[in-house]
């Protein structure tokens, strides 16, 4: 595939995307950490108030997604994810700023994450202006039941 040819489209997602995004989820969290949601928590989730998803597709195959909440002025980013074979082409910082973006036009003045110590997610974060703000000790729980710290980021939007 040919990188400067590629197509990335955002759109906003609704329950009817979360079969893809359940595949989109199950291939690219490693089952070591823990991190991957169920289909039934995307689906309670998304029926939350102030919940909102992303999909990014690539060459019209969805190949993304961000997942949020708002409440109040104060949001977290709670799932974000390309598949393996879309990565590095630039579609989860596209998602995040579109969620920056978003959570800004809600009126939100600070946005958090947590993130698994040593993911390389940590990069993009910081390049996106998030900041280390705490730490959660075995906060993740690996399939073979180990425990993995997560790192708390936050950025302020105001
Ligand atoms: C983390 C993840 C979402 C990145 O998706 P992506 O679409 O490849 O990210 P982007 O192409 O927008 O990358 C943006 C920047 O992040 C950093 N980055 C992303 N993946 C990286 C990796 N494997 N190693 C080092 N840096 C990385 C780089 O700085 C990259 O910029 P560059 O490609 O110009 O160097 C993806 O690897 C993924 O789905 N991982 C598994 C799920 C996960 O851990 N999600 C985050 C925690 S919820």
């Amino acid at each position: 595939m040919s990188g400067a040819l590629n197509l990335t489209e955002l759109r906003e997602g609704g329950t009817q995307d979360l079969g893809e995004v359940n595949r989109i989820m199950q291939d690219s969290f490693d089952p070591r950490f823990g991190e991957a949601w169920t289909s039934a928590q995307c689906l309670g989730m998304l029926a939350l108030p102030g919940v909102w998803l992303v999909v990014a597709s690539l060459d019209g195959e969805d190949a993304g997604f961000a997942l949020a909440r708002a409440i109040g002025d104060e949001a977290e980013l709670l799932l974000l994810a390309t598949r393996p074979d879309a990565r590095r082409r630039g579609i989860a910082g596209a998602l995040l700023r579109a969620i920056v973006a978003e959570a800004r036009a809600r009126g939100v003045v600070q946005l958090h994450l947590e993130v698994r110590a040593g993911n390389d997610a940590v990069r993009l974060y910081r390049r996106e202006g998030f900041e280390k703000v705490g730490e959660r000790r075995n906060y993740y729980r690996g399939k073979m039941g180990q425990a993995f710290d997560a790192h708390t980021y936050a950025r302020k939007l105001g």
